[in-house]
């Protein structure tokens, strides 16, 4: 389905008028057109952080961030957080559709039969220090398998395309959990084929060979539930990332490898691992909530309630609404009381009443509970960012494909308004002050 052209908005500047058109997509959400602004004005837009602008039309994922709703191909988050698994809503997300038994069968099959990363490549861990972030790993690392699987270079060839990104959702928990195990210097432990997708994870994440490492259902179902909550976003700032990156033709493993640096930052995905440090700075200092929302609201600061606001909901994040809930069962199933859970619930209480949060719409978001359910998992802080990078894999790679597939796809190349020196000459060096 494209968006439909349904008016047109009219532009007065100075004694200039122009007709620019009006689009609509399937949920009523209208964009003014301004591919031809420059031609018919001279003029360009500009939108600091692109509050304002849209960079693309998508068929992936619908927000709205006034009502607080999120849905993967039309399927509400909240339905699919109940009844799905990861690898199903990761097809969902891919494909268009939620897979057959018959496709569901095939995929799970490609996943299974590729998850072992080429032994030559297990020698690039060694010159990593053991205090490297797994982050800086991965993202070489997912970088680096187009050595490896030159076909990736091929992106008209569909069923080669398949084949990648199979071998890429396939890879990259074993990709994650290696850097794990460098970091503790445990040996690696490879994927086994008797296993599915999560709990494959979890067993690479804490086998070691002295020992039979028991498999928990428990942690395997929300291991589902966590990642497809993270599965796709809209095009927040790391799927921006692999759209732009893409946009040069640049093959998908090179574009995922920067849609994961993107996600390191502590403002995007490296918020879950942010939230933890000051939930765990707020409780070595008596656990005083009130002192922490103060620094928040104190412009002087530069502190802020990490896991808190978001660029579009200015509602509930519903996924933190459900990762919320989850923390109770996760918790109360492993017998774990985390006295930090009880400071985040005290932090969202206070804040949800304090005008200043109010006033900016700020809620809880997708990173401010998630970090608890991590550490409940046993999986250590810098791998927080590390398992939404997981989560979100699907979604990269939808939007790359969709990007690539689309016939309105332009390499991006955003304009300015220089600000800068106006003309000079050059200055001889022994003539500059
Ligand atoms: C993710 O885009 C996505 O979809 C992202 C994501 C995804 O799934 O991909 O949802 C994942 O990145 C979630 C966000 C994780 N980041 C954090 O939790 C970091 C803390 N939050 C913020 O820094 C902030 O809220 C952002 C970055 C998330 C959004 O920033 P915006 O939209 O640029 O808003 P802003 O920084 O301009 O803030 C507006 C006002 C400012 O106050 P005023 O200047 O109006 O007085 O709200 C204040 C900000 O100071 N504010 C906060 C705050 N977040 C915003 N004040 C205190 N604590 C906060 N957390």
């Amino acid at each position: 389905m494209e968006a439909t052209t349904t008016a047109t908005a009219s532009l007065k500047i100075g004694d200039k008028s122009v007709e620019l058109p009006v689009i609509t997509g399937t949920e009523n959400e209208s964009a003014i057109d301004i591919s031809q602004l420059r031609k018919e004005t001279s003029y360009v837009t500009i939108d600091h952080g692109f509050m304002n602008t849209g960079s693309c039309t998508s068929a992936i994922t619908f927000l709205d961030g006034e009502k607080g709703i999120l849905r993967y191909r039309g399927i509400p988050i909240e339905q699919l957080a109940e009844k799905s698994n990861f690898i199903e809503t990761a097809y969902l997300l891919i494909y268009g559709n939620l897979p057959t038994r018959d496709e569901m069968a095939k995929f799970s099959t490609l996943l299974t039969r590729h998850s072992m990363i080429h032994e030559d490549m297990k020698r690039f861990f060694d010159g990593y220090p053991s205090t490297a972030h797994p982050m800086g790993m991965l993202s070489s690392m997912i970088c680096s398998l187009s050595s490896y699987y030159p076909q990736v270079l091929e992106p008209q060839n569909k069923e080669q395309m398949d084949l990648t990104i199979g071998r890429l959702l396939a890879k990259m928990p074993t990709i994650a959990a290696f850097s794990y195990k460098k970091s503790m210097g445990q040996p690696f432990i490879y994927p086994l084929n008797s296993l599915s997708y999560c709990s494959n994870l979890l067993h690479m994440l804490f086998a070691v060979p002295a020992e039979e490492y028991i498999l928990d259902e428990d942690l395997d179902h929300v291991l589902n539930l966590l990642l497809i909550l993270h599965a796709d976003h809209e095009q927040n700032c790391s799927t921006s990332t692999v759209r732009l990156v893409g946009s040069s033709q640049a093959n998908l493993f090179a574009s995922i490898s920067a849609g994961i640096l993107a996600l390191w930052g502590p403002l995007h995905g490296g918020a879950n691992q942010e939230v933890m440090n000051m939930l765990q700075t707020i409780h070595e200092n008596g656990g005083d909530t009130d002192k922490y929302i103060a620094m928040a609201k104190d412009k002087k600061s530069s502190f802020r309630l990490m896991g808190f606001g978001h660029r579009v909901y200015k509602n509930f994040d519903p996924r933190a609404k459900i990762i919320k809930r989850a923390c109770d069962k996760v918790l109360h199933k492993i017998g774990i009381h985390d006295p930090l859970l009880e400071i985040a619930k005290k932090l969202e209480e206070h804040a949800l009443k304090d005008e200043y949060f109010i006033e900016r719409k700020l809620y809880p978001n997708v990173d401010f509970y998630s970090g608890i359910i991590y550490k409940a998992l046993g999986i250590p802080l810098n791998m927080y960012t590390v398992m939404f990078a997981l989560g979100r894999l699907p979604g990269w790679i939808a939007h790359w494909k969709e990007m690539t597939e689309s016939p309105n796809t332009k390499i991006g190349r955003p304009r300015q308004i220089y600000t800068g020196e106006t003309i000079r000459d050059y200055t001889p060096i022994d003539k500059r002050g």
